[in-house]
């Protein structure tokens, strides 16, 4: 079974085989297979420390926020603002304020594109981002950039999938309003130098957001030490529900921001001669939120705290050098990105095997894993692939499933000959 010698995965106390009990999606098999869940960057599986505060919310406190007068509009409330201390907690966040709830890391980018960008990108400024960012990191910037007149720029990455820090000094400058930036590439693991790139912001005097929907329950994210001005994640990535996610910005960003949306909720008063908003975050809350996901986010980030954010890191980190060493080793595999920080993401393509065909074989072997361009069309572009098979790790994975991927990597291959 074993592709060669396992190195010791986990500290003590993270235990992934215990940890997998915790999912009650990953006890089924499928294919009649034990399920191997290796698609974690695209959603993670939900633990019942998550499944059942929301199931909880609905029976016993289901009702409005923010403006019932009754005994469980008071509770919903409360457990809606108590998740907002949670999660502000979790990210080191200053103050809960900072704390917008949105439908996920797409939305957290759009609602800074469209609020801070349109007004503050003018005809000769410029948004730089780097060419390996998510689909959803780069549309919105173009849309602002079209429409602005402005300029997008794109930090070069290396062969190895790194960001050229030197290509990334050289394009940010006074005419750079914000950089927007990957914690974590979704397509080849690597960790981007937050701290030097927020440095390099600072001296041109623009903002960073930084796109953690990879980093986010999968690494410890200290906000204060980042120093960026917005952080943007999605629940359904963090082990909570989908359809929930947080944009943070510091506070006196966010006050300067006019809202996103309008309607109820994030507003102080309204005439028809004009109306005034709300303090943030309800001023970017407009309609009634996804309480319900507020509260699995909260349980999700406590369940993640309770097993220890350095030990998932280090766990899920062990498992990709795992992975990418006993993938080398099947014949025909190449990996895409050698990064040298690098996350719980690898990328690979067979010889003459689309990704795809890869993913179809694997999943009759109860191996879920991702194939296709990762919603990174111009990364693609750039590593001259069409596509990549992705295999991505959670706390809950184990030496046993790179294992899994690797047999099961080898009948892909006697498959296509
Ligand atoms: C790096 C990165 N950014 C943004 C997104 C978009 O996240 P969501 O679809 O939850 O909004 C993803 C999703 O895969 C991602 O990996």
């Amino acid at each position: 079974m074993s592709s060669g010698s396992r190195p010791p995965l986990a500290a003590p106390e993270l235990d992934p085989a215990v940890i997998r009990r915790d999912f009650p999606a990953l006890q089924q098999p499928v294919h009649g297979r034990p399920l191997v869940y290796l698609d974690n960057a695209a959603t993670t599986q939900k633990p019942s420390a998550v499944i059942d505060p929301v199931a909880r919310y609905y029976r016993e406190e289901n009702a409005n926020v923010h403006r019932g007068v009754h005994a469980l509009s008071d509770r919903a409330t409360e457990s809606y603002e108590q998740a907002r201390q949670t999660v502000a907690r979790f990210l080191n966040a200053r103050d809960p304020r900072e704390i917008v709830f949105v439908r996920g890391t797409t939305e957290a980018i759009n609602l800074v594109a469209c609020s801070y960008g349109r007004s503050r990108i003018g005809p000769a400024d410029e948004v730089v981002v780097s060419a390996m960012e998510h689909h959803s990191n780069i549309v919105p910037w173009q849309a602002v950039c079209e429409e602005r007149g402005a300029r997008l720029r794109v930090i070069p990455i290396s062969d190895a999938g790194e960001i050229d820090l030197d290509g990334c000094a050289h394009l940010v400058s006074d005419r750079t309003r914000i950089v927007s930036i990957a914690h974590v590439s979704n397509a080849l693991g690597a960790i981007n130098p937050i701290a030097d790139i927020v440095r390099l912001a600072r001296c041109a005097g623009c903002a960073v957001l930084v796109d953690g929907a990879q980093a986010a329950a999968h690494m410890p994210v200290d906000l204060q030490e980042l120093g960026c001005d917005f952080y943007a994640c999605s629940g359904h990535k963090m082990f909570g529900p989908t359809g929930i996610g947080v944009l943070y910005g510091r506070l006196p960003l966010l006050e300067s921001m006019p809202p996103y949306q309008h309607g109820g909720d994030m507003i102080a008063s309204v005439r028809f001669e004009g109306t005034e908003y709300q303090l943030p975050p309800h001023r970017f809350e407009a309609g009634t939120p996804h309480i319900a996901g507020a509260i699995g986010l909260a349980a999700a980030v406590e369940y993640v705290s309770s097993l220890g954010l350095d030990r998932i890191a280090e766990h899920e980190r062990a498992l990709a050098a795992y992975a990418t060493e006993a993938l080398a080793r099947v014949p025909g595999v190449r990996i895409v990105g050698r990064p040298a920080m690098r996350a719980g993401i690898v990328s690979f393509v067979i010889d003459g095997v689309h990704p795809h065909d890869i993913g179809t074989v694997l999943d009759r072997e109860g191996v879920a894993i991702r194939a296709g361009h990762h919603c990174c069309q111009p990364l693609m572009d750039r590593l001259g692939l069409p596509a990549t098979a992705r295999a991505s790790f959670a706390c809950y994975n184990t030496a046993a499933d790179v294992d899994a991927l690797t047999s099961a990597l080898r009948t892909a291959r006697e498959v296509f000959g």
